[in-house]
C-alpha cells in the first residue's frame, strides 16, 4: 500500500488554456453528427436576445409617451407587449437550451462509446502504464466536465457576447455620451476578470492534482479494505485521508474566494456605472429642458447596464467550467491517440517444422529496459505436451503473455503451425490458444455465466449440457451440489462468492468449454490441493488428448509427465528434455527436484 498522496500525471497538472483550437476540433468530431441541434440552438439565440433586449425600450416608451406626459391610452398594449416580449424569450430559451442538452448529451454519449471501446482494444502494455483508477476516472468524470460544457460553457459565453454586443448598439444608439460615460468603467473590469482568471487558474490546478490523489487513495484502499483491516490501517488510513481531503478542501475554499471576490467586485462595478448615469442625470436635470427623455434614458440604461454586467458577473463561473473541459478533453485526447503499432511480421524461420503447433524462434523481450526473455527458443509438437519450469521471475508468464499477445514481442517470432502470431488475425489466435491463468479473472454472474464464456469467445454458445460436462471434468460439480442453485449460483463480484481454488476450478471448465486447439496453462494449480489437481489432470487429459498443451508450473508434479520440460534461467532456456533425461543429467532441473522432494511434496 502506497502513502503517497500526491500521483498526478503530466495531463494532470498541466492545466491550460481555456480554449484550445486543437483540442475543440478533436471535439468536434463528436458534436458533428448531431449538426441539427447545434444548427437549431445557434438560430435560437439571437432570436431569445432580441425578446429580451426589446423589454426595457418597451418600458422607455411607456415611462417618456405615457406615463411622464399623463397618457394612458394604449399603456394597457404596452404592457400586453411586455408579456408577450417576456413569454417569447421563455419559449425560445427553452428549446434553445433543450436543443444544447440533447446535442450534448448524444455527442457524450457517442464520446463514452468510443473511448471504451478504444480502451477494450489495448495491449497490456497500455494498462501497465495507465493504473483502472485513472481510466475511470477518465470514463467518468472527464466526460462529465465536457459534458458540463455544454449545459452552461460554449454556447452560453458565445451567447453572452453576442448580448454584451447588442446591448452596447443599442447604448450607443440611444445615447453615445452617456454610453461612453458609462463604459469608462471596462477598465477596471478587464482588470478584474483578468486576475480573478489568474487566482482561478492557480487553484484549479491544485484541486484537479488533489482530487486525483484523493481518487486513487480511496480506490487503492477500498479494494485493499481486507488488508487494511487485517493489519488494523484503518486509522491510520483515515488520518492520511483526512490529510489528502484538507488539501482538497483548502485548495477549492481559495478558488471559492476568488470566485466570490469576483462576484463581489463586478456588482460593484456595475453600480458604479449606475451611479455615473445616475450623476449625469442629476447634472442634465439641472440644465436639461427635456427632463422626460432624460427619466426615460436613465430607466433604460440602468436596464441595459444591468444586463450587461450580468455575464461578466458569471463568466468566472463559466471560465471554471471550460477550463474544466478543455483539460478533461486534453486528457481524453491523450487516451485516444495511444496506439500502440503492431511489429510487422517477419519471414518464417528456418527450422519450424510443419508439424510444431508451436515454435518459439529467438525471442527476445523487455517490458522496460531490464531484458525478461533472452533469445528463447523451443517447438512444442502438434499433440504433445511441454512444460516450462523455473523459479518466480524467470519469464514463464512473459512467454505465455506474448504467445497470445498481450503483450508485443521484441525481437525473433512466435509461430503457430508455421504462421507467425503477427499474421494472424488477434481473433483467430485467441480462438486457437486458450489461456488458464494463475489469477482467474471472472465477471459478477452465474456459474453458467462464467463457463459459457469461454465458449462465446470461440464463437458459438455452449448449451447447459455442454458446460455441465465441462464443469463435471475439473471435479466443480461436486463442490456445486452445495450450492442449491447449481449452474446458476451467482460467482459475486470478481468471483468474490468462490474461494481462489474454486475459481481457478471455474477457470478450467470455462477453458474446457471452449475446445481449444492450443491449451497453455500459467500456473494453472497453484491455488488448489493435491486430490482437486489430479482430478484437473485427468480431465484435461481426457479432454486434450492428441492436442498441444503449453503449461508452466512451479510444482513438479504437475510436470513430470510432459512430453518435454524446458528450464528457464533469469529468460534463458537452461535445459530441455524428458523428466528422466533431466534428473539424469544433474542440472538445474535434478536441482529442483531434490528441493522439491525435501518439501515432502
Ligand atoms: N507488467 C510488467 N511490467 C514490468 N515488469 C514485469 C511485468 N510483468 C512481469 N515483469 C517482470 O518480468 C519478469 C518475469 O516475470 P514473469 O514472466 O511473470 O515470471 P514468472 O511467471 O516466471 O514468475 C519478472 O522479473 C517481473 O518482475
Ligand atoms: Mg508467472
Amino acid at each position: 500500500m502506497s502513502t503517497q498522496p500526491a500521483r498526478a500525471t503530466v495531463a494532470e497538472n498541466v492545466l491550460g488554456k481555456a480554449y484550445d483550437l486543437r483540442l475543440m476540433r478533436q471535439l468536434w468530431r463528436f458534436v458533428v453528427p448531431h449538426w441539427r441541434l447545434l444548427v437549431i440552438s445557434a438560430c435560437l439565440i439571437p432570436i431569445t436576445i432580441a425578446f429580451e433586449l426589446a423589454q426595457p425600450y418597451l418600458v422607455k416608451i411607456a415611462i417618456v409617451d405615457h406615463i411622464a406626459v399623463g397618457n394612458g391610452d394604449g399603456l394597457e398594449w404596452l404592457a400586453l407587449g411586455f408579456l408577450g416580449l417576456v413569454a417569447a424569450q421563455s419559449v425560445s430559451s427553452f428549446f434553445e437550451q433543450w436543443a444544447i442538452q440533447l446535442l450534448g448529451q448524444r455527442s457524450m454519449h457517442d464520446l463514452r462509446l468510443t473511448i471504451y471501446d478504444h480502451v477494450l482494444g489495448r495491449r497490456a502494455a497500455f494498462f501497465d502504464r495507465m493504473p483502472v483508477g485513472r481510466l475511470m476516472t477518465r470514463m467518468t468524470n472527464d466526460i462529465e466536465s465536457i459534458n458540463e460544457m455544454f449545459a452552461a460553457g460554449v454556447v452560453t459565453l458565445f451567447a453572452d457576447a453576442i448580448k454584451m454586443t447588442a446591448i452596447a448598439i443599442i447604448m450607443f444608439s440611444l445615447d453615445w455620451q452617456l454610453t461612453l460615460l458609462t463604459f469608462t468603467t471596462l477598465p477596471l473590469l478587464m482588470i478584474l476578470v483578468n486576475y480573478a482568471r489568474n487566482a482561478m487558474r492557480t487553484s484549479f490546478r491544485v484541486i484537479r492534482v488533489r482530487l486525483a490523489a484523493m481518487n486513487a487513495f480511496v480506490q487503492e484502499h477500498l479494494l485493499g479494505i481486507k488488508v487494511v483491516q487485517v493489519f488494523r490501517r484503518e486509522d491510520a488510513a483515515a488520518g492520511e485521508y483526512d490529510l489528502i481531503n484538507a488539501g482538497h478542501r483548502d485548495a477549492y475554499l481559495s478558488s471559492i474566494r476568488a470566485d466570490s471576490l469576483m462576484y463581489a467586485l463586478v456588482e460593484a462595478i456595475g453600480i458604479l456605472a449606475i451611479a455615473l448615469v445616475a450623476w449625469w442625470a442629476a447634472r442634465d436635470l439641472g440644465a436639461s429642458t427635456s427632463t422626460i427623455a432624460t427619466v426615460g434614458l436613465v430607466v433604460v440604461f440602468i436596464e441595459y447596464i444591468n444586463k450587461f454586467f450580468i455575464p461578466v458577473r458569471d463568466l468566472s463561473a463559466k471560465y471554471a467550467v471550460m477550463q474544466g473541459a478543455m483539460a478533461a478533453t486534453e486528457r481524453i485526447v491523450e487516451l485516444l491517440e495511444t496506439e500502440e503499432p503492431d511489429a510487422p511480421a517477419t519471414e518464417i524461420k528456418a527450422g519450424t517444422g510443419p508439424d510444431a503447433a508451436v515454435a518459439f524462434d529467438r525471442v527476445e523481450f523487455a517490458y522496460g529496459d531490464e531484458p525478461v526473455l533472452r533469445g528463447v527458443s523451443f517447438e512444442i509438437p502438434r499433440g504433445k505436451t511441454v512444460a516450462i519450469v523455473g523459479a518466480t521471475g524467470s519469464g514463464k508468464s512473459t512467454l505465455i503473455k506474448l504467445l497470445t499477445r498481450l503483450y508485443e514481442i521484441g525481437e525473433g517470432a512466435i509461430t503457430i503451425a508455421g504462421t507467425d502470431i503477427r499474421a494472424l488475425p488477434p481473433a483467430d489466435l485467441r480462438r486457437r490458444v486458450t489461456v488458464v491463468s494463475q489469477d482467474a479473472a471472472l465477471f459478477a454472474g452465474s456459474v453458467f455465466d462464467n463457463v459459457a464464456l469461454g465458449a462465446v469467445a470461440s464463437g458459438r454458445t455452449a448449451t447447459r449440457e455442454e458446460v455441465q460436462q465441462a464443469v463435471s471434468r475439473v471435479g466443480l460439480d461436486r463442490l456445486l451440489s452445495n450450492r442449491p442453485e447449481g449452474l446458476d449460483a451467482p460467482v459475486g463480484d470478481r468471483g468474490g462468492a468462490f474461494s481462489a481454488g474454486e475459481r481457478q476450478l471455474l477457470a478450467f471448465a470455462r477453458a474446457l468449454a471452449r475446445d481449444p486447439e492450443i491449451l497453455v496453462l500459467d500456473e494453472a494449480t497453484a491455488h488448489v490441493d493435491p486430490e482437486a489437481e489430479e482430478l484437473i489432470e485427468r480431465g484435461v487429459d481426457e479432454r486434450m488428448r492428441g492436442r498441444t498443451t503449453l503449461g508452466s508450473a512451479h510444482r513438479l508434479s504437475t510436470i513430470r509427465h510432459a512430453d518435454q520440460i524446458v528450464v528457464l534461467e533469469r529468460g534463458r532456456v537452461v535445459e530441455r528434455g524428458t523428466h528422466d533425461e533431466l534428473v539424469a543429467r544433474g542440472g538445474v532441473y535434478a536441482q529442483l527436484e531434490r528441493t522439491f522432494h525435501r518439501a515432502g511434496r
